[in-house]
């Protein structure tokens, strides 16, 4: 790896900022934090089960989409014992519209694992945290410091761009060894006092003024000493080479009904949208029409045959590395009896019923198209649904 700062051969930790930069620029970012800091609910508990819950989250969420659910969450699971007794489809419902499901089902895991084997509260080191479902580098860095004071870093796009910028590390930041070099400063700019705010200020001046466009350089607590700002182009940093393709994919999806009923098929645990409910369907082959697949993998996957289905449009629903796109029909003749293949189970359920199903975005775009609308997407009536066609 070449680098504009580092001599060819300089390993990760020796990223050399010195000690007395660090300490400066702790400072600068503390007091700035003082100062600036969102006031965001689970700023005002030390519990660290509730800052747990939010760190998974704010994963792959926008902080002012989280705070409702957080809320909802944490008052239905007050704590790991609570998140451990329930029913994880319960858990799911109450996710329905965050996306990205396994965090729910990692976190129901993982505080299973609290009751079994930490009596309930969460481990306070990093280390026994990464232990736990879903718990990585970054979610272990953000609980151990901020709910435990742990000297523990964190790094995400928000950190990255930030010292990228003070910095001016014109390095790839989607090579791995440029990565790790993130994580070495990170590590040794969180030794010092109040490691938690010093990561949450780091994260906060991100999201807030050195955005990834038009940063607010004018009132940014390191404008001074910012090497980017003065190279006079903050926006080009941090540099990012490497684009994942995103792949488009073609898929149907239909609104089968028998007598008012319509059928959902569950996803198996595991992989994108494990354990969620959705309207059957499959992919598009390549030498097919969607009306052709349709036919096709709904005889192969609910062992139902279908005729006369209409097509009621299209949506399309990005993924981190995916574009799907899904032909929706309309059914309402359908034949036979039910034989799942590579569904977990399914449900005959009207269409209120449905819609209130723990369910991706998708399948949520599917019913607005069906016009099929729940008022009260964050209820599941699962216990009340019945598996048997109505006759
Ligand atoms: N993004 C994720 N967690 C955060 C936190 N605790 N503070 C600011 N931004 C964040």
């Amino acid at each position: 790896m070449t680098s504009a700062c580092y001599p060819l051969g300089m390993k990760a930790r020796e990223h050399a900022v010195p000690a007395r930069t660090l300490r400066a620029l702790r400072s600068r970012l503390l007091d700035w934090y003082d100062e600036n800091k969102r006031d965001l609910p689970w700023r005002r508990t030390r519990d660290p089960y509730a800052i747990w819950v939010s760190e998974t989250m704010l994963q792959q969420t926008r902080v002012e989409t989280v705070i409702p659910y957080w809320e909802r969450f944490v008052a239905r699971f007050p704590d790991p014992a609570a998140l451990a007794e329930a029913d994880v489809e319960d858990v799911y419902a109450s996710w329905t519209g965050l996306g990205y499901y396994s965090r729910a089902r990692n976190l129901h895991a993982a505080a299973r694992r609290i009751v079994d084997h930490h009596g309930g509260e969460l481990p306070n080191d990093a280390s026994a945290l990464r232990e736990l479902s879903g718990v990585g580098r970054y979610t272990a860095g953000a609980v151990a410091s901020i709910a435990f004071d742990r000297e523990e870093p964190l790094v995400d796009g928000n950190v990255m761009r930030v010292l990228a910028r003070r910095f001016a590390w014109h390095e790839d930041v989607g090579d791995r060894g440029v990565v790790e070099r993130f994580w070495s400063l990170a590590t040794d700019l969180v030794r010092g006092p109040r490691p938690g705010d010093l990561n949450q200020a780091l994260m906060e001046l991100g999201a807030t003024i050195c955005t990834p466009r038009a940063p607010r350089c004018q009132p940014c607590p390191l404008r001074r000493s910012c090497r980017a700002r003065r190279e006079g182009d903050p926006e080009a940093l941090p540099v990012k080479t490497k684009r994942t393709r995103v792949r488009s994919i073609s898929a149907v999806a239909a609104w089968m009904t028998r007598r008012n009923r319509a059928l959902a098929v569950q996803r198996h645990e595991g992989g994108l949208l494990g354990g969620m409910w959705e309207l059957p369907g499959g992919p598009v082959g390549q030498d097919e029409t969607p009306g052709q697949a349709l036919v096709r993998t709904i005889g192969e996957r609910t062992g139902l045959r279908v005729s006369g289905a209409e097509p009621a449009g299209e949506i399309e629903h990005l993924f981190t590395h995916r574009r799907l796109r899904v032909h929706v029909f309309r059914c309402n003749d359908v034949e036979g009896r039910v034989r799942l293949d590579g569904f977990a189970a399914h449900r005959w359920l009207s269409a209120p019923s449905l819609a209130e199903l723990p369910h991706g975005g998708p399948t949520r775009k599917a019913l607005a198209l069906l016009g099929v609308a729940s008022d009260l997407p964050h209820r599941a009536r699962l216990r009340g649904a019945t598996s048997t066609p109505p006759r």
